[in-house]
């Protein structure tokens, strides 16, 4: 199960927001970092065809986003920051079932996946409940078995926790952590990378790193420094300049079709 992007671009109103991005994206968990407007979101939308890219394409193992949205989008599930947003039904059971009516699975199999991911994930009492009564956090918990019950291959999440406390916070990362399913993560909350495969940092459309998280961590830290040079170089670039942070240019991260480490 791969998902390769190559040679992304994406503007909107005519500004770019993805500049050539090449990635291919196989590892079971990764993260994505960078300032807000970096093109996070809209990266991750590509990833299953939410959003089409203006040029070069999207692929899901040789599928493409713009042809097979519909077969992707089963197979790339997402999850927002604003659950309610994504919360359809009335009642807790009701959401999660409604992802399953094209199934083809029969009314009894239908309700057993959806009671097995309920008591999975905490919901089980809150069975016939409203869903605009649950918690912040349980309702980012049901916007997640929403998801999970169509048991999609790769989970992207954008921002899950954002609008979340601490604990609720840790409860969500805990149970994306456990998950089976490759995990893309969005994510300003950098302590939730420290066990990652891999994390990319975003800034100004592009990915200016790509490697493993304490020196991806590193090195957005160094560039959101208030007093960092944002002024990018003629390669294109930001170059924080911190002890540390800076990967060696000459140094790949690792063995990426992408090239990993820093990119030009
Ligand atoms: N649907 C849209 N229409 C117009 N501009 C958008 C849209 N979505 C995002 N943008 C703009 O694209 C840029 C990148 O946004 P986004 O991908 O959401 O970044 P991030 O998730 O890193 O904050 C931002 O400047 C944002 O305002
Ligand atoms: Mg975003």
């Amino acid at each position: 199960m791969t998902l390769r992007l190559e040679g992304v671009s994406h503007a909107y109103d005519g500004r770019a927001v993805l500049r050539d991005v090449d990635l291919e994206l196989s590892e079971h968990r990764i993260g994505v970092i960078g300032a807000n407007g970096s093109g996070k979101s809209t990266l991750a939308r590509t990833l299953n065809g939410l959003v089409l890219p203006d040029s070069g394409r999207v692929l899901l193992d040789g599928l493409n986003t713009r042809r097979h949205a519909r077969e992707i989008r089963r197979r790339v599930g997402f999850v927002f920051s604003d659950a309610s947003a994504q919360i359809v039904m009335p009642t807790v059971a009701e959401d999660v079932a409604i992802g399953l009516r094209r199934s083809g699975l029969s009314a009894d199999e239908q309700r057993a996946r959806v009671d097995a991911v309920l008591e999975r994930h905490g919901l089980a009492g809150h069975r016939d409940h409203p869903a605009h009564l649950l918690s912040g956090g349980q309702r980012q918990m049901l916007a997640l078995a929403s998801v999970l019950v169509t048991r999609p291959e790769v989970l992207v999440c954008d921002e899950p926790t954002t609008l979340l406390d601490l604990r609720n916070t840790a409860v969500i990362e805990e149970t994306l952590r456990a998950l089976p399913q490759q995990v893309v993560l969005l994510t300003h909350h950098l302590d939730a990378l420290t066990a990652f495969d891999r994390v990319l940092v975003m800034d100004e459309g592009r990915v200016v790193f790509d490697g493993a998280p304490a020196e991806a961590i590193a090195y957005y830290t160094a560039l959101m420094r208030p007093d960092a040079d944002t002024g990018h170089t003629a390669s294109g670039g930001p170059r924080p300049d911190a002890a540390g942070a800076q990967p060696d240019p000459g140094a790949e991260a690792g063995p990426r079709a992408s090239g990993g480490g820093l990119r030009p």
